[in-house]
C-alpha cells in the first residue's frame, strides 16, 4: 500500500513513517519544510534501509498535490502537515486559520477527485479546552482556548461534514495528548526553532546547558504538588497509534475520533525527578508564574482506542527521559 504523509519530516510524521515503513507499507512525504530539516529523510532511510519518495511542496499549492496524486496511486493520506505553536496562533490567527485550514481542504478535494477515501489526522487533546472531569473521555465536549485549537477544531467539524456527504470516507482524527521522547536510535526526534515552548525540549536543553534554567510555569495549581499535570505521551507509541487506525480503518464508522494518550497524568516535578533519575544529569530549575492560557491537568481516557483499535502506549515515563535525551545528546543542535 501506498501512504502519503503530509508533514512528514515533522517530529510526529518522521517517526510515523519509521512505522510504516517497518511495517512494509511505501511512503511518499509532502512538507514544506516550514519547520523541519530535508535531513530527516537520509536519517529515516539510514533507520530503515527502506526507499522514501520525498516532495518539497506546499499543500496551499493545489496544482502540485494534484500532480503527486498523478505520480502515485495513493492508498491513504496521513495528514500531520499544519502549525502548531499555540502562542503564535493567537499573535498570527490569519497565518494559522490560512495554512491549517486551507491545506487540508486542498488535501480533501484532492483525494475525492482521486477516489482516495481514507485520511487519518492529527488532531490533539486541545480540544477538549479546559474540561470538566477526569480522565477526558471523546465524548467530552470540545471547545478552542486558542485560533490553534480552533483550527484543529474546525478542521475535525470539516472531516466530520466530509464523511457524512459520501459513505465512502474512512476518516480517523487522533487526538494527541502530549507527544514526548524519540525513536531509540537516536537518530531522529523533536527539533523546535528557537527556545522550545515545550516542557521536554526544554528540559533536554537546560540538561545539555544550552538554557541556564527550566521555568516551572506556576506551583499554585490544584494538583499534587501544585504544578501542571499531562499525559506524556512517548512519540513511537503515538506512532504505532496511527498504524493500529490504519489497519482497522475498513471495518470503523465512516468518521472517527481517539485520544492517544497514557490515561496517566504526570506534574512538571514529577518529569523533572524522572529525567534525573533516567538520565542522571542535574537540572536547575525555579518556579515562575503560571503560563496564560495553561490548564491546570490533562489526561486522557484512553479505553476508546485499546477496545477498538486494540492500542495502548507500552512506553514509560523513563523511556520518554532517556530517549529524548539520547536524541539531544546526539543532536545538540537538532539536525543542523
Ligand atoms: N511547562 C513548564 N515550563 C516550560 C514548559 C512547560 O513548566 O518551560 C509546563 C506547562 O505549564 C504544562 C506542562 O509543562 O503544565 C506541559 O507543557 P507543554 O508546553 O509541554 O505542553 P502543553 O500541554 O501546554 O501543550 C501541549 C501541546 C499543544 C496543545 C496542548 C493541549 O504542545 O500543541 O498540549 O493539547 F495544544
Amino acid at each position: 500500500m501506498n501512504i502519503l504523509v503530509t508533514g512528514g519530516t515533522g517530529y510526529v510524521g518522521s517517526h510515523t513513517t519509521i512505522e510504516l515503513l517497518n511495517k512494509n507499507y511505501n511512503v511518499i512525504i509532502v512538507d514544506n519544510l516550514s519547520n523541519s530539516n530535508e535531513k530527516v529523510i537520509e536519517r529515516i532511510k539510514e533507520i530503515t534501509n527502506r526507499h522514501v519518495k520525498f516532495y518539497a511542496i506546499d499543500l496551499l499549492n493545489e496544482e502540485d498535490l494534484n500532480q503527486v496524486f498523478i505520480n502515485h496511486k495513493i492508498d491513504a493520506v496521513m495528514h500531520f502537515a499544519g502549525y502548531k505553536a499555540v502562542g503564535e496562533s493567537v499573535k498570527l490567527p490569519l497565518k494559522y486559520y490560512t495554512n491549517n485550514l486551507v491545506s487540508t481542504l486542498n488535501l480533501c478535494k484532492v483525494m475525492e477527485r482521486f477516489n482516495v477515501y481514507k485520511l487519518i489526522f492529527s488532531s490533539s487533546a486541545t480540544v477538549y479546552g479546559k474540561p470538566a472531569s477526569f480522565p477526558i473521555k471523546e465524548d467530552f465536549p470540545t471547545n478552542a482556548t486558542n485560533p490553534y485549537g480552533r483550527s484543529k477544531l474546525m478542521i475535525e467539524g470539516i472531516l466530520s461534514d466530509l464523511s457524512n456527504s459520501n459513505k465512502n470516507w474512512k476518516i480517523v482524527s487522533l487526538r494527541y495528548f502530549n507527544p514526548v521522547g524519540a525513536h531509540e536510535s537516536g537518530k531522529i526526534g523533536e527539533d523546535p526553532n528557537g527556545i522550545p515552548n515545550n516542557l521536554m525540549p526544554f528540559l533536554t536543553q537546560v540538561a545539555i546547558g544550552k538554557l541556564p534554567e527550566l521555568k516551572v510555569f506556576g506551583n499554585d495549581y490544584p494538583t499534587k504538588d501544585g504544578t501542571g499535570v499531562r499525559d506524556y505521551i512517548h512519540v513511537v507509541d503515538l506512532a504505532k497509534g496511527h498504524i493500529k487506525a490504519l489497519e482497522k480503518i475498513d471495518a470503523l464508522d465512516n468518521y472517527e475520533v481517539f485520544n492517544l494518550g497514557t490515561g496517566r497524568g504526570y506534574s512538571v516535578l514529577e518529569v523533572i525527578e524522572a529525567f534525573q533519575k533516567a538520565t542522571g544529569m542535574q537540572v536547575k530549575y525555579k518556579f515562575v508564574d503560571r503560563r496564560p492560557g495553561d490548564i491546570p491537568v490533562s489526561y486522557a481516557d484512553a479505553t476508546k482506542a485499546l477496545k477498538i483499535l486494540n492500542w495502548k502506549a507500552n512506553k514509560d515515563i523513563f523511556d520518554m527521559c532517556i530517549d529524548s535525551w539520547n536524541w539531544q545528546q546526539n543532536n545538540p543542535n537538532g539536525y543542523n
